[in-house]
Formats: C-alpha cells, structure tokens, sequence
C-alpha cells in the first residue's frame, strides 16, 4: 500500500520524519500478505539477491548470499545510549545518547535515495496477547520485509491491534548505501564501514544503520525482543531472554513439562528446542514453543509464564543434518529464506554436515565454483535458514497459546571444551543466578571478531539493554517475587566437551534428553544426585542409560571436578566481578566466598561416590 493506512497520529507523524530525513523515492506500507510476500521476493529474484531455489525439491523458497563482509552481528558496532553510562554498564558499548543522534542524523540523511521506504508494524508475541508488544520497522531493504514477515506476526492485522492511540517500539534500518540517478542496485547493499546498530533504552528506540544481516537489520529480533525488551522487563518487573523454550512429555504421564534454557548464539538451541528422544526414550514426546528468545511474566496462579515473541526461526544450517536435527531439515523444506549457503547443480541447497559426503559440484556462499577438498568451507559457518514456526512438525500446540506456558526450570549451558561437567543443579535460586552470571563460553561464528573463552552471563552478555549487574539484581529480585515452591530449578549444562583428540566426548543432541530427564525429576523430587561443591550432580545410576553405550569410568571423569582448577576459576570471578563496582549485588559475592571455600575444603579432585 502506498497510501498510510493508519490514524496512528504518533506513528503518521514518526513516519513524514525519517521520511524527510531519508528521502527514499517512495514509502510502502507492507500489509503482510502472501501476495506482497511472493511480489517482493520476485523482485528480488529479478535484482539478483535472491534465487528461486528447485520448486519441487525445496518448494517456495529462495538462497541469498550477502555481501562478504557482512555475515554476523557485529557487537564491536552495537551501542547502548543511556543517559548515563553506568546505566549501560562495562559490558556495553555506550554513547552519549545525543551525541549518538547527531552521528546518526548525518548518516541517515538522504540514505534511502533511490529506494523504498517500507513501513513494517509487527507484534512480538500473539497478536492482543497481554505478554506480547508492538513494534514499527522503516527499512529499505527488502530482504529485511520478507525476512520480517517470516520471523513476527506483521503487517495490517498488527496495525488494527495498535488502534489509533496503541503504543510501538520505533526500529529504523538502512542498508546505507543511496543509488544516485540511474545507478545500479548490487545484490546486497550494505556499508560495512559505518555499521551502527544503536539502542536508546530510555525512550526504547532502535536505530540500525550499515547491515542488512540477521540480529543487526531484523529488529524485532535481538534489538527490540531483547536489548530493548529486557530495559522494559526490568522496569515492568518481567523477564526478556535468550532462551528457547521446550515441551516436555514422558509415556503414561498426562502433563507436560516446560523448561527454558539460555545457550549463548549457535550453542545448541535451536537443537535443544526441536530434540528428537533417543533410542530407549520411546514413547516420550518433545516439542517447541521457541528457539531463541523467551518473555516471561509471572502469570496469575503465582507460576513464571513464557511465551516465544518469534513467529520463526532463523537458524544455524551448518551441522543441521537428518541425524543432528530432523526437525528442523522438516521446517526448512519449503517456504523459506536460506542466506549464505551453498547451492547444488540442482537447485537445492547444501552445507557443511547436511551429508557426509559432500557433492561433487556446488556454487559456495560467495558464489564461486566449490569441490570437495577445495579448501573452502561451501557454506558461510554462520549460514542460516529463515523458517516458519508454523513448519515445524514438533510445534507445541500451546506455543500461540497468548497466556505462555509454565516453567519448571531453567537451564544454562555454555560451550567449553575442559573441565566442565555435563550437568548438575544449583542449591537454590540464589547460587543459580550466580551459576548462569558466571558461565562462560567459546567463540562461535554468530558474531565477529570473537575470540577465545569469555564470560557470558545468562547468554545476554551481547544482548542485555542495561547494566550487567543490575540485570543480576533483577533476576534476584524476580526469584522474590514468585513463591518458592513455583520457583523454576536452576541448572547449568554443557554438551561441549571434549577429548584429548578434540572429539566430543558426549554424544549430545538426543541424548541430551538423558540429562533433561534428570533435571525433570530433580524439578519432581524424584531423582537422586550426589552433592558436590559445585552444586548436585546425577550419579551414574541417576540417569537413563537405555539405548546408550556410553563408557562409565568417562562419565565419571566428565563429571569430576579439579580442585585446582576450579579454584583459579572461582578466583577468575574476582577480577569480573569488580568491573562492576558498587553495583554487583552482594548475594553473587556471598555465593562466589562459599564455593571458595568449599572448593578450598577438599583434599583433592572432587569424583562422584562409587555406585553401591
Ligand atoms: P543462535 O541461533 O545463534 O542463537 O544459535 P543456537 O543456540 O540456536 O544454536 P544451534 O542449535 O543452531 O546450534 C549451533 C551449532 O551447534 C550447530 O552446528 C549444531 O549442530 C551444534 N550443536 C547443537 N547441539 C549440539 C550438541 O548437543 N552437541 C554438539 N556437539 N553440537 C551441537
Ligand atoms: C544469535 O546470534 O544469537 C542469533 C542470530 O540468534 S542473530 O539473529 O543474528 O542474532
Ligand atoms: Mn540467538
């Protein structure tokens, strides 16, 4: 629609500014239909970022390949500009928040010359339900509509829900780059020398400049559901996350189980969210509420209720494969957006570990002529699927459901290869607030220029919209607020171990139900454990070892604790700790002495008692 099909006063008047400020050739209203859907990815077919993949191999969808530069967030260009400083903490960038908007004035000047300006209204979360918000993205990018329309609930149907006085996120994105008269368009605009994704947490406004990639230009995703969401939680005593959400149902029981687990980016949720039960497992049934992002509000029965904001998955495709996650192979069959994979002499799509033996011939991420043993990987290792929910033959029934689901428990996982057991569960609320506040976690692919291990606490370290520590604060606060006995368990998992070959050492994917089980029935008070000074650990005899051939003396190194390491770990703590001064809540510190000092009661390492 070109013609404003909104009395919205506030958002009329929003959109004539960046109009002005702008100048595209023209505005476009995108009302959220197939056909508008069809008609842009066409066009985008014809300006060449898009190709039509096999229409009988991989129905309705498209591969895009990016600019190469511009393949995965750039945490090094996201600011947070709080009025003050201390309230974006020391692990956020920050601005001064005017200063901030005359750089971003300038570079939005006249940035959509020669493009269309579409106007996106999008809710995070079931359209009307009280846990979902409402959120307005003016783009250039056509890319980022048709991405968009995937990954929320938009269009018309959004507007009428605003209504003429409703209240919206504002999230302005260019591609930066204007056409002058007559210049042509290349396949994927981009400026990766002035990338800016900027949030302004008091007035809850996102201004994304530069990118026309995933959690930098889709702004209803981390930007808006949870730098922003998570400054709105704090301030509405909710919680905004970085977690999935999974429905859990064992044979003979009547209920389901729901817990939410935080693994920081391309560590496993989406797999986790979409487990299929291992062999011995038969009969148990699992399915997805979420992949990735989690809003939870305690609800009127005294329980924390999620929902997923999202209304699609945007995926990690390389190492997805039949055997790692059919689920999502199944999701991904049709209707969707693959970005920076590999294309097959037939028309369909390919990337590292879909097959053990790669094709022979294939057109990598980059465009080029791939064979095996070329080199090069086919597909970008941060390659990913735009997907509907809808697709997902495993989708829980309840995850429209605008009420959420209850949670038993959360989980928090890292990736780390040494000395890190697989699971055990925290004392009690307080010392898992302090367990998810202290995870760390190996670089992956999702963002750039990541290195080495780094602290990433409830897997927001990139994504958290204010001061770390007072985030921490939150999550105690929050552990207050609900009666204990409705209080998820907290556990910290990591499937990411390996050997002295640099083998994994734990199958994980399927067999990751075996620890979940666990964690279910510590949730039930049905399931033993060992106390160990970390927290309780399953003993052998504790998990479900049916189908599993899983030598007991590496169990029982995976799940022993070096008393010399651990230390220099709990030590670690101190100088991460005192970056945050006068905020860092008291209770973490109490917790941080007591491990201390338990650790420093042992003898030696620490190993699970022998089975009697
Ligand atoms: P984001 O979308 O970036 O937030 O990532 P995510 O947390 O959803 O990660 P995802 O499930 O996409 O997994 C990322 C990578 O880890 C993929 O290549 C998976 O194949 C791999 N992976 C997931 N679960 C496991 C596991 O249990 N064990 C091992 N070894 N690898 C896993
Ligand atoms: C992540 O990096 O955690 C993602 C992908 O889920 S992105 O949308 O790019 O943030
Ligand atoms: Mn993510």
């Amino acid at each position: 629609m070109s013609t404003c099909p909104t009395r919205n006063q506030n958002l009329v008047a929003w959109v004539e500014e960046i109009t002005k400020l702008c100048e595209p050739d023209q505005v476009y209203w995108c009302d959220g239909s197939q056909e508008e859907y069809d008609r842009l990815c066409q066009e985008m077919v014809e300006s060449g970022t898009f190709t039509r993949l096999n229409e009988k191999k991989r129905p309705n969808s498209y591969l895009s390949r990016s600019d190469v530069r511009d393949v995965a967030r750039v945490e090094d260009r996201t600011f947070i500009c709080s009025e003050r400083q201390e309230d974006a903490g020391p692990t956020n960038n920050w601005k001064d928040p005017s200063e901030m908007r005359a750089t971003l004035k300038g570079l939005f000047r006249g940035c959509m010359k020669g493009r269309t300006l579409y106007v996106i209204p999008f809710s995070m979360g079931p359209l009307g339900s009280p846990i979902a918000h409402i959120g307005v993205e003016l783009t250039d990018s056509p890319y980022v509509v048709v991405n968009m329309r995937i990954m929320t609930r938009m269009g018309k149907k959004v507007l009428d829900v605003l209504g003429d006085t409703g209240e919206f996120v504002p999230c302005l994105h260019s591609v930066g780059m204007p056409l002058a008269e007559g210049q042509k368009d290349v396949a994927w605009p981009c400026n990766p020398d002035n990338r800016y994704i900027v949030h302004f947490p008091e007035t809850r406004e996102i201004w994304s400049f530069g990118s026309g990639y995933g959690g930098n230009a889709l702004l209803g995703k981390k930007c808006f559901a949870l730098r922003i969401a998570s400054v709105m939680a704090r301030d509405e005593g909710w919680m905004a996350e970085h977690m999935m959400i999974l429905g859990i149902q064992a044979p003979g029981s009547t209920e389901k189980k729901y817990v939410a687990a935080a693994f920081p980016s391309a560590c496993g949720k989406t797999n986790f969210a979409m487990i299929i039960p291992p062999a011995g497992y038969e009969g148990w049934k699992a399915s997805t509420i979420g992949d990735d992002i989690a809003w939870i509000k305690p609800g009127p029965d005294g329980t924390l209720r999620a929902i997923n904001p999202e209304a699609g998955y945007f995926g990690v495709a390389p190492g997805t494969s039949e055997f790692t996650n059919p689920v999502a192979m199944k999701t991904c069959e049709r209707d969707t957006i693959f970005t920076n994979v590999a294309l097959t002499d037939d028309g369909d799509v390919w990337w590292e570990g879909m097959s053990k033996e790669p094709p022979a011939h294939l057109i990598d991420w980059t465009g080029q002529d791939w064979t095996p043993g070329c080199g090069r990987p086919a597909a970008h290792p941060n390659a990913r699927f735009t997907s509907p929910a809808a697709n997902n033959p495993e989708i829980d029934p309840e995850w429209e459901n605008p009420e959420g689901v209850p949670i038993s428990a959360f989980i928090f996982g890292g990736r780390v290869s040494h000395n890190f057991p697989l699971v055990y569960q925290s004392n009690d609320w307080s010392h898992g607030v302090y367990l998810a506040a202290t995870m760390g976690s190996e670089a992956t692919a999702a963002a750039d220029n990541q290195k080495g291990l780094r602290r990433d606490p409830m897997a927001m370290l990139p994504f958290c919209g204010y001061n770390m520590a007072d985030y921490w604060s939150h999550w105690l606060k929050m552990g207050k607020s609900v009666p204990v006995e409705k209080l998820p368990k907290i556990f910290r998992v990591n499937w990411f171990r390996r050997d002295e070959n640099g083998r994994f050492i734990w199958p994980g994917f399927g067999d990751n139900l075996r620890p979940l089980e666990w964690m279910l029935g510590r949730c039930e008070g049905t399931a033993g454990a060992a106390d160990s000074p970390i927290g309780a650990m399953p003993r052998r005899q504790d998990l479900r070892w049916d189908g599993l051939d899983f030598d007991p003396a590496v169990y029982t190194k995976l799940m022993s604790i070096e008393k010399d390491v651990a230390l220099s770990e709990v030590e670690d703590q101190s100088t991460y700790f005192a970056r945050f001064g006068e905020k860092m809540p008291g209770e973490l510190l109490d917790q941080q002495a007591a491990l201390a000092k338990r650790l420093g009661a042992l003898s030696g390492p620490w190993t699970l008692p022998s089975e009697d």
